[in-house]
């Protein structure tokens, strides 16, 4: 969080370098023309702009808002950042006759990735440009680099997550001649060459001894911090965030004595952090969060850093006890010392002498923080407004009875018993994270302030009825009580709360009926896995913002409502084991990617005009009644399950965040309401699980064209016909299941060829032949095809030289019939087990709301959780795999 809020002031710091003296002088005739013309030219919004818009032809043009005169009355600054200007600046733009120009601010304006015009040479005179944040695209005009005079130049275009728009192919030339630079922004401006990438420390150094402020996070830099940058000594701001330095840091911070700000979140950077840190006394801000640093930090000298107010060591690997050092850093507002392997006990009233502390964050480290010894006396005067104590096993509450007004308080993930104490619920609170406690319930009298929007209550063990209140006005946003024992019915007074877009009550023992007045605002409600009975109400609006509804696992019954109709932005809809008696709900909205009708009571065909679910990902519509044929289903519509992974890309309104650092992840995060929370949904997965319905017909030729298929099961029909060839495309399927149909011919030699292939059941069939020689197939007991008289192989023990007619029965059957039939069902049971397991599976990996991060966290740390909860979902994948054999429930 540090950074983002860094951008922002640094940006507000570079808009202040910008005031200019302003002479009390007449201003020529022949530049108001020319700024006239310049306003003529520009296309802003009238009704935002500040400055343009008050340029009066009747005025003084020297006084006009933006616009700074010399004593001779020639322009020489023009301040016209946050003016909405949109389109472009043309070469021959009045702008560029207005020769005199030494300041110029163009800052905060939607240029439209038009080029930055070339025209800009003629303004020799520049010392100061600033075009940041801007808009501008394409490369960086070398003409800049004929601007000798330039002092200050900020060309940064960089958004979190964003994709680099503008490039510099050539930061050696562009620096040469600028010399005299002192500042120089080039945030997000993509230095293509790759050698240049890796020489850029010694580029920049030979080239500009005189920075005083160097910012180049997010320029795709992949080369270190060189000895030679040491020659930079009057460096006061070193900003590097989002490269890749991946090495040590060289000892060199004895030369830097006026070095303020020091930003290095996300660099790759390895070892400890050198002796010479220390030297660094005037340091206000230093973020060396997300790197891969280690070490203790017990013998760094943190006493002489005293001006330090902002301290970002998170996410990095630190070890030891937490410094007492830091304790000796009066000014210190920030603290983040969260997700390292920091050890031992801590007393949380020793960082309360930090009296202008506003921010604490000791979360996920080997921490046991004491919080035993508060009293009023100690924390008095405390202005603290963030504390993050997440897994540092506290078991009680810290006591702060009064006084203290947070806004986020973070101690989920620790083993705090009994009762939410009161003093939570301050009028400013906004973030609440008590989830995964043991908390049984809340003190009362408890008031919800308006201003919270999060709260996260999940996997606590509160019980009871909720009655929640909620106060007029309520910002509240997401509210998760997931995993808890709430009983009696949901509280309609969350009705009152119109800001509402994440409801979460899974896993609780909710009864009752979903109250209709809950569905009016919502766009994320997740009431599965409770006892909630009666039909889903029937009164989606006509604006309905509903994104994600999962309502898996109670008794509703009814049917599927019509107004469902307009949501137009549901995405995902699970009502799974309930009681719902309907046919196919063909009128779910276009945007749909996962549908779960698992285990209820739909019937009738899955046919419909128009349906076009394009984003199509997970359809599990098993165990139901469904009837009629395969082949009349428009498999060609799920365009999704057909496209390669960097096709996907394209989503719409999810947001998609892509960064060459991780592009091997190629991440779609679906961001939901305010961000508060998302799903993940693996975009190169898909699954379609039609198992125990009644359809009949062959299997359609299409399904082979759905090549990011990893599971499919048409087990438990009666589909006849053969298996299709063009199931040899699909190289992702993980497991195939068409067992218990009336399959016919021989096992098409393709699908050896699928080597992802790790379940296959092809079982109660009748397949003939031999079964295909081919590695993969190979692997596979006879489990995966017995049932089929006529089939013979390796894996069944049969010798197809022995037997090339179809009269053969296999091993397991019997010449009696009653037999047959009574393994067959014994049989049918467990590939069921698996099939559940396997849906849960889905949910548990795919689409559970399970992650508890918060939006405002870094963008990368979601990644990396993504990237590890992806090798999570392999290991328990194959887990699972392991013991599908033991499981037994039923179709
Ligand atoms: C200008 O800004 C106003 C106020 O935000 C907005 O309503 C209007 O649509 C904008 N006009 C254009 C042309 O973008
Ligand atoms: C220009 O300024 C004058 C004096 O301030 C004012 O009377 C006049 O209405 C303004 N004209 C426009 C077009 O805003
Ligand atoms: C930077 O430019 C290179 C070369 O044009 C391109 O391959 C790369 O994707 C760009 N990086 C970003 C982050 O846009
Ligand atoms: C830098 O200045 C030198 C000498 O004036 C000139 O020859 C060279 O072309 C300039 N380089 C650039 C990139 O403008
Ligand atoms: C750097 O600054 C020093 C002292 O202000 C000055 O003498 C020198 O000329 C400057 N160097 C450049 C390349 O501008
Ligand atoms: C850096 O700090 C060390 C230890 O405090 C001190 O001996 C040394 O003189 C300092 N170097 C500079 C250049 O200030
Ligand atoms: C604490 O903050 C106050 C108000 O911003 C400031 O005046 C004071 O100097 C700070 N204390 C320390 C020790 O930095
Ligand atoms: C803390 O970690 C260090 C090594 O990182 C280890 O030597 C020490 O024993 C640990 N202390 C405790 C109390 O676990
Ligand atoms: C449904 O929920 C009950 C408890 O509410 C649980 O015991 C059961 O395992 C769940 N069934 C499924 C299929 O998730």
């Amino acid at each position: 969080m540090l950074p983002k809020l860094f951008f922002v002031i640094s940006t507000l710091i570079s808009s202040f370098i910008f005031t200019t003296h302003s002479y009390n002088t007449q201003c020529l005739h022949h530049q108001k023309i020319l700024l006239l013309q310049l306003k003529d030219e520009l296309s802003f919004n009238s009704s935002r702009s500040t400055k343009l818009v008050r340029w009066n032809q009747s005025d003084e043009c020297c006084k006009w808002p933006g616009v700074d005169c010399d004593a001779a009355g020639y322009v020489v600054s023009l301040q016209l950042d946050r003016e909405f200007i949109s389109g472009g600046i043309a070469d021959s733009s009045s702008l560029f006759r207005l020769v005199h120009l030494q300041k110029l601010n163009l800052a905060h304006n939607y240029f439209n990735y038009t080029p930055i015009p070339k025209g800009i040479h003629n303004l020799t005179y520049l010392t100061h440009l600033n075009l940041s944040h801007a808009g501008f695209g394409g490369q960086v005009p070398a003409e800049i680099s004929s601007l000798r005079r330039l002092v200050s130049l900020d060309i940064s275009n960089w958004y979190w997550g964003s994709v680099s728009l503008i490039e510099l192919p050539n930061l050696e030339l562009f620096v040469q001649n600028l010399t005299g630079l002192r500042e120089l922004y080039l945030d997000g401006v993509n230095v293509t060459s790759s050698h240049e990438r890796r020489k850029w420390s010694h580029i920049i150094s030979s080239y500009l001894p005189n920075l005083t402020a160097l910012s180049l996070s997010g320029c795709g830099l992949s080369g270190p911090l060189t000895k030679s940058f040491g020659q930079l000594h009057s460096l006061s701001i070193l900003q590097l965030d989002f490269n890749d330095l991946g090495t040590e840091l060289p000892d060199l911070f004895a030369n830097f004595p006026s070095l303020t700000t020091f930003s290095l979140f996300n660099c790759g950077l390895k070892g400890s952090i050198p002796p010479t840190f220390a030297n660094l006394t005037k340091l206000i801000r230093l973020d060396l969060s997300f790197n891969f640093f280690t070490g203790s930090l017990s013998s760094m000298l943190f006493e002489g850093l005293s001006n330090l107010v902002y301290l970002d060591l998170g996410r990095n690997s630190f070890s030891g006890n937490i410094p007492h050092s830091l304790l000796a850093l009066p000014s210190l507002l920030e603290l983040d010392l969260s997700s390292n392997q920091f050890n031992g006990t801590f007393q949380l009233d020793k960082f309360l002498s930090l009296a202008n502390l506003t921010l604490l964050d000791l979360s996920d480290n080997r921490l046991s923080v004491d919080v035993g010894n508060l009293n009023s006396t100690s924390y008095g005067s405390l202005q603290l407004k963030e504390l993050r104590l997440a897994s540092c096993n506290l078991s009680h509450f810290p006591n702060f009875t009064n006084n203290l007004d947070m806004e986020i308080v973070d101690l989920s993930n620790n083993r705090i018993g009994g009762e939410i104490p009161s003093w939570i619920w301050g009028t400013q609170l906004w973030y609440l994270d008590l989830s995964y406690n043991l908390l049984t319930d809340l003190q009362k009298p408890y008031h919800i302030p308006a201003s919270l929007r999060y709260i996260y209550l999940h996997s606590n063990q509160l019980k009871g009825e909720l009655h929640l209140t909620i106060p007029p006005a309520s910002q509240l946003s997401y509210l998760s009580l997931a995993n808890n024992s709430v009983s009696g019915s949901i509280p309609t007074s969350l009705c009152s709360a119109t800001s509402l877009n994440s409801l979460d009550f899974s896993g609780n023992r909710l009864s009752g009926s979903i109250p209709p007045c809950l569905l009016e605002n919502i766009s994320d409600l997740d009431l599965s896995q409770n006892n909630i009975s009666g039909s889903i109400p029937d009164n989606f609006p006509m604006l309905c913002r509903l994104q994600y509804l999962d309502l898996n696992n109670n008794t509703l019954e009814g049917k599927i409502p019509k107004s469902l109709e307009r949501c137009e932005r549901l995405q995902f809809i699970n009502v799974g084991n309930n009681n719902i008696t309907d046919s196919f709900p063909c009128m779910l909205s276009s945007m749909l990617r996962v549908l779960v009708l698992h285990s209820n009571r739909f019937y009738g065909e899955v046919r419909c005009h128009n349906m076009s679910w394009e984003d199509l990902q997970i359809l599990d519509i098993s165990s139901n009644q469904f009837s009629g044929n395969l082949e009349s289903i428009n498999f060609y519509s799920w365009k999704t399950m057909m496209l390669q992974i960097d096709e996907q890309l394209r989503y719409a309104n999810s947001v998609v965040y892509y960064s060459e650092l991780w592009s091997s992840l190629s991440i779609t995060l679906i961001m939901k309401g305010t961000n508060s929370e998302y799903h993940t949904i693996w975009p190169e997965f898909g699954i379609i699980d039609f198992s125990c319905n009644n359809f009949g017909g062959e299997i359609p030729n299409a399904i082979g064209d759905l090549t990011l298929l990893h599971q499919l099961n048409f087990s438990h029909n009666a589909l006849n016909g053969s298996i299709p060839n063009s199931f040899g495309q699909l190289r992702n399927l993980e497991s195939l299941d068409l067992s218990v149909n009336r399959l016919i011919g021989p096992i098409p030699v393709e699908l050896a060829g699928l080597t992802f292939l790790q379940v296959l059941n092809l079982s109660y069939n009748k397949l003939v032949g031999e079964i295909p020689n081919g590695r993969q197939l190979q692997t596979f007991s006879a489990d995966s095809f017995k049932g089929n008289a006529g089939l013979c192989g390796f894996n069944l023990n049969i010798s197809c030289s022995d037997s090339d007619d179809s009269d053969h029965l296999s091993p397991e059957e019997d010449e009696n019939g009653e037999e047959k039939s009574e393994i067959e069902w014994e049989y049918v049971s467990s590939a069921l087990g698996y099939v559940v397991g396997l849906g849960s599976i889905a949910w548990t990996l795919l689409c559970r709301r399970s992650f508890r991060e918060r939006y405002f966290e870094k963008i990368e740390e979601i990644v990396d959780k993504i990237f590890y909860k992806r090798a999570r979902r392999r290991r328990h994948e194959r887990r699972r795999r392991q013991d599908f054999h033991s499981q037994l429930p039923t179709c």
